[in-house]
């Protein structure tokens, strides 16, 4: 194990690695290794012999010597090109690298799973973490895979997919009538009384390092040569920090093969953009965004306490954070289904219309390698890619010329086109069905949080 100590990301304060941390000054800790050491160790040609698992990098993760990582099989995902959406933007080199392979449908697994290894491995027994949704199942497979007890706090209106994987994993899983950060609050509210330990984003130093492992993937992938432009959805962060958290340490490692960077794109919606909007000012901290809503609930994250260590890769990298507008995030999501049969989920549908907004730009050029990061599976979001199909009636004869353009014989229903956070709108093609609120089809524990709750900044934010 190279790592050398933990150091604070706000003023470099540094602490010791061998025990467990939060975070310090209430802002989040970075994991450092010992470079030098790690370079005189590490060969590229050793990773042929390797499983092809996230463990594979180990001399760049904190996993102790002798320590068996908590896992269920944490596998390469495959990168894929896709030359239908690249046309469909003008594009010539556009690839998807689908996180939705792992274990729990989503790159949460490999953040939890280095989380809860190294949790386990400092004795921890207890955990719980507010979720936007994919990171709770995750937390709650690997909690059940370690025999930890989990709690996990999700806004109501979370995809009910997620709220199921939860309970299934054995995790205690509630329903709070706010939104992430209000669950957030419910985790810090109850740590002396229940014990636990705080799992949530960048408030333990280990998820980063689990999530580093997609930065580290994509490199050996493209033999050690990093694309042009990186989409990735952000939310609390970790994905973004994590990966380019990997390729400086590539660097410095001297293992690229080329000097050249990618310019790292924080991509986010209309209805949630915390991010963007700093950005856009040019400040390094973000106010916290407003009736935050949007169909794409893993960057439903109206604050984030690594806000500025978004927007400082964002800016090393002379890349950009956006917004694109929400409305049309269920379109993008069925362009890139149908185009190239990759199951995309809201978050990334959202990186393709980043795409689509950065190419009319002049930012993006055709020729410029283009890496989007499909997040999780879009199977798990059944609330925003519901439809109606067609139907036949098997009593009377099918009209083929009908039948050939997708249409039915019998009177569709109605379809879901947009969820926030608040309300389902349903387009009416026929008789409109009721749509069940999430509320109502788990059947969960609801947290009811009485006192008027704000969108607050994580303690200590400077606002
Ligand atoms: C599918 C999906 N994409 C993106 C994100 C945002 O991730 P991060 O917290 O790394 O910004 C999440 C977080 O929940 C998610 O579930």
């Amino acid at each position: 194990m190279f790592v050398s100590h933990l150091e604070s990301a706000i003023d470099g304060t540094q602490l010791p690695a061998n025990q467990l941390q939060t975070m310090h000054a209430d802002r989040p800790l970075w994991v450092r290794y010992n470079l030098n050491a790690v370079g005189r160790w590490f060969e590229k040609e050793k990773l042929r012999d390797r499983e092809p698992t996230m463990w594979r990098y180990r001399e760049l993760l904190p996993l102790p010597n002798g320590v068996r990582p908590v896992s269920l099989g944490e596998g390469m995902t495959p990168i894929l090109e896709c030359e239908r959406l690249g046309e469909e933007f003008g594009l010539r080199d556009v690839w998807i690298k689908d996180e939705s392979h792992l274990p729990t449908g989503s790159f949460k697994s490999r953040g939890l799973a280095m989380a809860i290894t190294m949790a386990k491995h400092f004795r921890v027994k207890r955990v719980a973490l507010p979720s936007a949704g994919n990171a709770g199942g995750a937390a709650a497979a690997y909690a059940a895979r370690a025999g930890m007890e989990c709690f996990v706090f999700m806004p109501e209106d979370t995809p009910v997919i997620n709220q199921y994987e939860c309970q299934l994993a054995g995790a205690k899983t509630f329903l709070v009538n706010g939104l992430i950060n209000d669950c957030g609050k419910i985790v810090r509210q109850g740590k002396e009384a229940m014990g636990w330990f705080d799992l949530s984003t960048l408030k333990e130093p280990y998820r980063i390092e689990g999530k580093k492992t997609m930065g580290l993937e994509l490199a050996e992938q493209f033999d050690w040569q990093l694309p042009d432009v990186i989409l990735y959805p952000t939310g609390g962060g970790t994905g973004l920090i994590g990966m380019w958290k990997a390729f400086e340490e590539l660097r410095e490692l001297g293992l690229l093969e080329s000097k050249k960077m990618p310019r790292m794109v924080s991509v986010q919606s209309t209805g949630c953009a915390p991010i963007a909007t700093a950005f856009d000012r040019g400040e390094r901290f973000a106010e916290p965004f407003p009736n935050a809503a949007t169909i794409a609930s893993g960057i439903r994250v109206p604050a984030a306490v690594g806000d500025f260590m978004i927007l400082d890769a964002v800016r090393a990298s002379k890349g950009l954070a956006l917004s694109v507008e929400e409305s049309r995030i269920r379109e993008w999501l069925e362009l890139t289904c149908r185009l190239e049969g990759i199951a995309v989920c809201p978050e990334t549908a959202a990186c393709v219309g980043a795409l689509e907004s950065l190419t009319a730009r002049g930012w993006i050029k055709r020729n410029d390698r283009v890496v989007i990061f499909n997040t999780g599976a879009a199977q798990k979001y059944v609330e925003a890619i519901r439809s109606d199909l067609p139907r036949l009636n098997m009593n009377s004869s099918i009209d083929w010329e009908r039948l050939a353009s997708g249409a039915g014989s019998l009177p569709s229903t109605s379809h879901v086109v947009a969820l926030t956070h608040s309300e389902v709108v349903v387009a009416e093609e026929a008789a409109p069905v009721p749509v069940e609120s999430v509320a109502d089809v788990a059947e969960l524990p609801t947290i009811t949080v009485t006192e008027t709750l704000p969108v607050e900044a994580p303690e200590g934010l400077p606002v």
